[in-house]
């Protein structure tokens, strides 16, 4: 009746920008993503039957207002009648400022709940399960390189290519921790209802996804880095024309985008990527690591640099 579980964030290459069914928080697009490695979320989920309700508590403190999203996910991967449950979690890393806790904490709450209440699933159920809590989560079910598709009814995830075929090390640069001023889900509704640039972003996004996955399948670091790079600034262009506009940066980001210019001129394999926070991710060749994080670390506004290779999908922790 217990059982933890540990998930890594992923980092999106190719992004997930905009839903098509909301109910069902299915994707409007197809996503590859970089499952982390040294970074990561444990939980514990207890099931109790003296409980009256679920109770959640994250890295040490209770956690009231994100227990509705959990109990619902919870009952979905367990059903609506199911017991209460105590669930306990702990990330290495900030939460809620653009690292994709959100994806460690549901790919490792569906592992962990289905473990605790012995349900046999599959890696492709519970990535399914993952996605309805949060769309990025369904990757982290995966390790190595990730793509999600977008399919007729649902979403079909699985690793494209191992981590250890193709060794890259991930620098995020945090420049703040402050909670983000709009949530992923909300920021997506409102550039699909009010951006003029959402249709061509859906539009040109297959095209998008087959480019990275080619470069991947040749590990062409250059191609890989040049449709990357495209892919995050459309989609925050995106989020910029919309109205309200939406935009998660602060001028530390845009410093560190100018220093991975910089090493990039001086001949580094590097190139950025930025989520729904003003954190810069930087991904790199192993041998250019200690240069892409001194120039990162000495960049004005950057407040700490995490640094991680890329990992394995979420999985239970010593059969707990
Ligand atoms: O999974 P969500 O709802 O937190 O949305 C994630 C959106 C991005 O991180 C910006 C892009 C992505 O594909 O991870």
């Amino acid at each position: 009746m217990r059982a933890i579980a540990r998930a890594q964030p992923n980092i999106a290459l190719i992004k997930y920008w905009g839903k098509r069914d909301s109910q069902r928080n299915l994707p409007a697009v197809g996503s590859i993503s970089v499952t982390l490695d040294e970074l990561y979320t444990t939980m514990a989920v207890a099931l109790d039957g003296a409980l009256d309700h679920d109770e959640l508590e994250v890295n040490g403190r209770a956690a009231q207002s994100m227990l509705p999203r959990v109990s619902r996910c919870l009952d979905s991967v367990l059903g609506g009648d199911r017991l209460r449950a105590r669930v306990t979690s702990e990330s290495n890393f900030p939460i809620a400022a653009g690292l994709a806790s959100s994806a460690s904490s549901f790919a490792a709450l569906v592992v962990a709940a289905a473990a605790a209440g012995g349900r046999e699933t599959t890696v492709d159920e519970l990535a399914g399960l993952a996605g309805r809590a949060s769309g990025s989560a369904a990757r982290s079910l995966y390790g190595g390189f990730v793509e999600l598709r977008n399919d007729a009814d649902g979403i079909d995830v699985a690793t494209i290519l191992d981590g250890e075929a193709w060794p890259m090390r991930v620098v995020a640069a945090v420049t703040s921790r402050a909670p983000k001023p709009v949530s992923s889900g909300d920021a997506m509704e409102i550039s699909r209802r009010t951006s003029p640039f959402y249709s061509r972003w859906i539009e040109e996004q297959d095209m998008d996804l087959a480019t990275a996955r080619d470069a991947i399948a040749v590990r062409d670091f250059g191609k890989l880095a040049s449709i990357a790079e495209h892919n995050c600034l459309k989609m925050h262009s995106v989020m910029w024309a919309s109205r309200p506009p939406v935009v998660y940066w602060n001028a530390a980001t845009l410093a560190c985008l100018e220093r991975v210019r910089e090493l990039q001129a001086q001949g580094a394999a590097a190139f950025f990527t930025i989520d729904a926070g003003p954190q810069v991710k930087v991904i790199c060749l192993p041998e250019d690591e200690t240069r892409v994080i001194d120039a990162l670390s000495n960049t004005d506004g950057v407040e700490t640099v995490l640094v991680s290779g890329i990992g394995p999908g979420a999985a239970r922790v010593n059969g707990d």
